[in-house]
């Protein structure tokens, strides 16, 4: 299986409550190495565009306001196969949906504030790094 890298965000629901090293401790404990990461307050046009695929959708402006309502860590996760595993890691967007001992089920609140997000594919994970990070800020 290929080495791969992934962007994770921690949101600010978790980020808010103290438990960015819980969720850290699960994503390694997973397998996936941080190979990247920072503390930052989105601005407007951050959020717009990170979500800007989501903007028909009529939850695209709770969302937006939701991620600049406090800081979030933005990450790059590299392992085997790091974009499923992420997401297998995260669980369902929905916490009430999630499997048991995924993040989401242990950590989130709600479908809005689910305390991360992570790439859904490898192309996407591309650009989704690339919108945070420079190739000079990521340390294998
Ligand atoms: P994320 O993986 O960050 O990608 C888009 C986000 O929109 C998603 O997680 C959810 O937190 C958020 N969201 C809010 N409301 C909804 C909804 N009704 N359906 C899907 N996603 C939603």
């Amino acid at each position: 299986m290929a080495i791969q890298r992934t962007l994770s965000i921690i949101k600010p629901d978790a980020t808010k409550r103290d438990v960015t090293g819980k969720i850290n401790q699960m994503l390694e404990t997973s397998g996936l190495r941080i190979v990247a990461q920072k503390r930052i307050k989105l601005s407007q046009d951050q959020a717009e565009g990170f979500y800007s695929v989501h903007k028909e959708r009529p939850f695209y402006n709770d969302l937006v306001n939701f991620m600049m309502s406090g800081p979030v860590i933005v990450q790059v996760l590299e392992g085997e196969n790091a974009v499923k595993l992420n997401r297998d890691v995260m669980g369902a967007t929905n916490p009430e949906e999630a499997d048991k001992g995924t993040i989401r089920a242990e950590v989130g609140l709600s479908i809005e504030a689910n305390s991360v997000h992570g790439s859904d594919s490898e192309e996407n994970a591309i650009n989704e790094i690339s919108f945070f990070f420079e190739d000079e800020e990521i340390c294998p």
